[in-house]
């Protein structure tokens, strides 16, 4: 039995699904439903250890030329991508026609209600915490940037990812701002706070668990941003809603290149790569933002993903149907030519989508009668908003 098997796991809802938190202690009669058991293997290593071999690392430097040929098209070329300024008001018209459009502006997004936008500044502050994935991505084993300015295929892809995504925050962040109907000020806080707290990732520097990683998040936004589109369209601003589709765009493009990445590495590398995916799936994908604070609230991020959950923006249920598109797009079932290890982290990753819709049935339940009811955010100047 692994070590992590050996200690009692529990898992807690977030956004992204659940936060796994271990105790030190065995608890064989704990009342909180625990993760199935995950499989015994010596490639399963704990946390301290999931740094790879050196001979892993040249399995990332043999795919650059595949990185180059099949990865790096999904990049826009900046001429054909849009800006913020597209979205916004331009502040270079004179003043009577800038004051026209931000009036327009302030019109439609008044009769937006206060939920949402606790989960659109959520998302933002989300999107606001670019410096920090990037560097996490920079610590991975054979496909960090060494440099700054490396030509390596892999760091190339890093830094269009990253100048990609850093027009999402810029655009949600300016367009509230313009709205009125936030504080900007807490809001600013409480990105400083979380550029300053990091991450929860401990994936060492694995690439092949950081690649995981990166698939279920890109498609988690992509659902994310899908459903704030809808909802801005159904609550009458349809530029909103075009900004939010047009990010959810983004991350599906870059949904498309991470989960190639791994499907390629399941095809070059199967062992390894379904030991990743369920080493991955066994600590639980947390959310980026799960370190957020606003110095007011030290739940603030729990309540965020609860208003999510309430408004069908990104729920419980989001995190089961993720693992299992993911399964079906990699063909997780079907992939052969595996070690009694893998075959054993096979069978546990495609087993664990029922599981885990059988515990956040049972969460919800317990959920339902002990917590709390409503909370004030900060952001939007202590105004009550509804968790359930
Ligand atoms: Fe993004
Ligand atoms: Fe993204």
């Amino acid at each position: 039995m692994s070590t992590f098997t050996a200690k009692m796991v529990s898992l807690a809802w977030n956004h992204n699904g659940f936060h796994h938190r271990q105790s030190k202690v065995s608890k064989p009669h704990a009342r909180k439903p625990t993760l199935p058991n995950a499989p015994s293997s010596t490639l399963i290593r704990t946390p301290e250890t999931y740094a790879i071999p050196p001979e892993k690392i040249e399995v990332f430097k043999s795919l650059e030329g595949w990185v180059s040929k099949c990865i790096l098209p999904l990049v826009k070329p900046v001429e054909q991508s849009w800006q913020p300024l597209d979205f916004l008001p331009d502040s270079s018209l004179p003043d009577e026609d800038f004051n026209d459009k931000l009036r327009a502006l302030r019109d439609r997004t008044a009769e937006l209600p206060d939920d949402y936008f606790v989960v659109l500044v959520g998302d933002m502050i989300t999107e606001e915490a670019l410096p920090t994935y990037q560097t996490r991505l920079n610590q991975l084993d054979g496909v960090a940037d060494k440099t700054g300015s490396s030509t390596s295929p892999w760091a190339v892809w890093s830094r269009a990812w990253t100048a990609e995504e850093n027009r999402h925050g810029d655009l949600l962040r300016t367009y509230l701002y313009l709205s009125g109907r936030v504080d900007m000020r807490m809001i600013e806080r409480t990105i400083h706070y979380l550029i300053a707290a990091g991450m929860e990732c401990d994936v060492d520097k694995n690439p092949y668990m950081g690649f995981v990683y990166t698939s279920f998040q890109e498609r988690a936004t992509f659902i994310s941003h899908g459903n704030t589109a809808r909802l801005a369209k159904e609550n009458g601003d349809p530029v909103l809603a075009r900004i939010c589709g047009t990010i959810a765009a983004d991350e599906k493009r870059h949904e498309n290149a991470y989960t190639k990445i791994v499907e390629k590495l399941l095809e070059v590398d199967p062992t390894e790569t379904v030991v990743a995916i369920s080493n991955m799936m066994r600590k639980g994908i947390t959310m980026p933002a799960h370190l957020m604070q606003d110095g007011k609230d030290p739940r603030l991020f729990n309540h965020f993903a609860r208003v999510a959950q309430r408004l069908g923006v990104y729920t419980v249920a989001d995190y089961a149907d993720i693992l299992e598109f993911l399964i079906d797009r990699w063909k997780l079932e079907k992939i052969q030519d595996l070690t009694s290890e893998g075959r054993r982290a096979q069978d546990f990753v495609c087993g664990l989508a029922p599981k885990i819709r059988r515990f956040q049935e049972r969460a919800a339940e317990r959920a339902d009668k002990t917590e709390t009811h409503s909370v004030k955010f900060s952001w939007i100047f202590n105004k009550e908003v509804s968790l359930i």
